[in-house]
């Protein structure tokens, strides 16, 4: 048995040898290469200092994980070569693992996208932009863009499926006021997604502006200052002119009717003021009142479409806050406003109160110069809780927040809805858990220093939310229900209405190539379950506001999707970067009043607007607040600047640069017809107008 046994084992051992060898032969004749290039990004702490395990998965295979180190500098591209036994057909998705080493726990990763070069020379892109810090498996689509009934392979099936269920353990809705839109519910070591939170260098530079401004106020003597102004001249001596020119003016002309006026078409709430042909029955002006050029009235003002109307009837009724135990006091005026015939338009009465009736007076131009400019206090201190909580907060940065948390819960990466908005999404989130800490929640910025803070606060935007309209969030519509076409030198329109139609265009381009007919859009249940969620998280549900519920045509996705690119970009620079401006000089935009409004005329003075006027800590806080709001930072993206490519195909990067293009005449525009403007309106030249909801 033994002597027969040894050979039959030694030709075993040979056969499994020699076949062996052949195998490796022949996989060595056969072994296809992928060119593999990861691109980093050259933002703060990008780098890895770990190594990476790649993957590529295709429809006929997938590699084995291929481990890549990066170099400690010059690392924003790194090329490595993943050989495979044979082809893996069409690339689907590439898995990443960043391998995590205990004495380095804080390692980030920010890669940008991964390019892959196939055996057969085709180029495949992987859009990543994003923070890893973990070491699980994170699996990334190929660029281009798919509709969920578009998926064939069942790897992209399987990690389309993964990925939203993991987004949907991530992102999560919360209610943080009833009758408020939802807001995403922060959890977690850093409360936001990694991906949410600010670049390490916004962090840095809105703490720095932050703290200086602190202690340039501490150093005046203005932080926490309960004093009173003993006259305005004294605040001009806490003014720094150089911050800005235009808030320099301000505090030269703010008494002016002019500038009163202009503010309602170019100021930061370009929103409120709407033409009229009848005056409303609580606002009892009267022919006799007022007096015209060339012997005409009120009534054929108005029919001449002269004649235009603010009402602030969102601040009615609303108890204002208690600052220190002290009654603060907030109107809701009612504000005529006359088109001169040079253009300009000027307040020809005011009524401070809601119902009209004795100690209600209507005030004129023609009252004394302290009647008028008390009255016109009272307005200003109104327009500041009207912008600040409804045109900004609500409008703005509330409404960004539901159409992220909503895109982020229900649409993949590798949708084209999310290539679509993705950018118009950066930071949002984390600006408005940081507003909802300090701005707006208990102990804020809001809550000591504004009539409108505190509860009375929620009260103003829940009612402004139930108020708000999907015609009135579109320009066109807003404008048109407001018959406030043709209205000269309001360039928030001008320019406003190009950017929306340039945006149209632009998502019209982009939307239409991805759906042909209105099957298509109705069977998109992705798409289906983003509107519905931003119907019922961020309208609660009513239909009275027009929100649709759910998209039937192309069209219908068209104008949404413009109306929320333009919401989170144009809109937000509307009411957000000229709050500086306006709001630096404290008597232009006071955050509350101290003193009751006049009941009768002809008692004010200097000294009844100096205690009307908010003390010296509000005023320092205002300037500190407004300036930090105001100023962008450094990683700024403008309006049609796409860094992150997540669109990959030729089409819709086509589509881009045209958009780019657009903006960029209409920026040339916007600059060259600002140079003969005593103010020049900058907050929607496309240059300077960001991307997101971001500050
Ligand atoms: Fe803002």
């Amino acid at each position: 048995m033994t002597t027969t046994c040894i050979p039959v084992k030694s030709h075993l051992w040979n056969s499994v040898k020699y076949a062996l060898i052949r195998k490796k032969n022949l996989s060595e004749r056969t072994m296809v290469n992928y060119r593999v290039t990861i691109y980093t990004g050259n933002g703060l702490l990008a780098n890895s200092i770990t190594p990476v395990h790649i993957k590529l998965v295709g429809t006929e295979g997938e590699s084995v994980f291929t481990c890549v180190w990066f170099p400690l500098f010059s690392c924003w591209e790194t090329t490595l070569t993943i050989s495979c036994t044979k082809s893996l057909g069409k690339l689907i998705l590439i898995e990443l693992v960043k391998k995590k080493y205990y004495i380095i726990p804080n390692d980030f990763w920010f890669p940008n996208k991964v390019v892959v070069t196939s055996p057969e020379n085709d180029e495949y892109t992987f859009p990543i932009y994003s923070w890893i810090r973990d070491s699980d498996i994170h699996t990334f689509r190929e660029g281009k863009a798919l509709r969920i009934f578009d998926e064939t392979s069942p790897a992209g099936s399987v990690a389309r499926k993964q990925e939203m269920d993991l987004r949907r353990r991530k992102y999560n809705w919360k209610s943080y006021q009833v009758g408020l839109p939802f807001c995403m519910k922060e959890e977690g070591e850093y409360k936001l997604p990694l991906k949410a939170l600010f670049s390490p260098t916004k962090f840095i530079e809105l703490g720095f502006t932050f703290v200086t401004g602190f202690v340039r106020r501490w150093s005046e003597g203005l932080y926490d200052n309960r004093g009173n102004w003993k006259s305005i001249g004294a605040i001009a001596n806490f003014f720094h002119p150089k911050q800005s020119s235009v808030a320099e003016l301000v505090k030269q002309h703010w008494q002016e009717d002019w500038l009163f006026g202009y503010q309602f078409l170019n100021g930061t709430n370009p929103n409120l003021i709407k033409r009229i042909k009848t005056l409303p029955d609580n606002f009892p002006v009267t022919d006799d009142l007022i007096c015209f050029p060339d012997n005409s009235n009120l009534h054929q003002e108005m029919e001449k479409g002269n004649i235009y109307l603010c009402d602030f009837k969102n601040l009615d009724g609303v108890p204002a806050n208690i600052i220190d135990g002290d009654q603060q006091y907030m109107m809701a005026p009612l504000v005529l406003l006359h088109k001169r015939p040079d253009n300009n338009l000027v307040p020809i009465a005011i009524q401070l109160k809601q119902i009209p009736g004795e100690g209600n007076p209507i005030f004129l131009p023609t009252d004394s110069h302290h009647d008028w400019l008390l009255a016109k206090t009272f307005v200003r201190s109104a327009y500041f809780a009207e912008h600040q909580l409804i045109a900004h907060l609500l409008r703005t940065h509330l409404l960004a927040e539901v159409f992220v948390v909503s895109l982020l819960r229900n649409l993949p990466m590798v949708h084209p809805l999310y290539k679509l908005l993705i950018p118009h999404t950066r930071y949002t989130m984390q600006i408005n858990l940081l507003a909802r800490e300090r701005l707006i929640g208990p102990n804020s910025v809001l809550s000591k220093d504004a009539a409108a803070g505190g509860p009375t606060l929620f009260k103003i935007v829940k009612r402004a939310l139930s108020d708000t309209t999907y015609r009135s969030l579109c320009l066109p519509d807003s404008i048109a229900d407001r018959d406030m076409k043709d209205v000269p030198n309001f360039y928030y329109l001008q320019d406003g209405g190009q950017l929306w139609g340039f945006i149209h265009g632009f998502v019209e381009g982009i939307i239409l190539h991805y759906y042909k007919d209105d099957d298509e859009v109705q069977q998109d249940t992705e798409l289906q379950a983003w509107i519905a969620d931003i119907f019922k998280y961020g309208f609660l549900s009513k239909p009275e506001s027009g929100i649709p519920e759910r998209f039937n045509t192309p069209g219908d996705l068209i104008k949404f999707v413009t109306m929320v690119i333009f919401t989170c970009s144009a809109q937000h620079a509307a009411v957000n970067s000229g709050q500086y401006d306006y709001g630096g000089w404290m008597p232009n935009a006071p955050s509350t009043l101290r003193q009751p409004p006049p009941s009768e005329k002809w008692k004010a003075t200097h000294v009844t607007l100096c205690e009307t006027l908010p003390n010296k800590g509000v005023t320092g806080d205002g300037l500190g607040t407004t300036f930090l709001l105001s100023r962008p930072t450094t990683d700024f993206i403008p309006l049609g600047q796409f860094p992150e490519e997540h669109f990959t195909e030729e089409s819709p990067r086509q589509l881009q640069d045209v958009f780019l293009n657009e903006l960029q005449c209409l920026s040339s525009k916007i600059q060259t017809r600002n140079k003969g403007l005593r103010i020049p309106y900058t907050y929607l030249d496309p240059n300077k107008v960001e991307n997101s909801v971001a500050i």
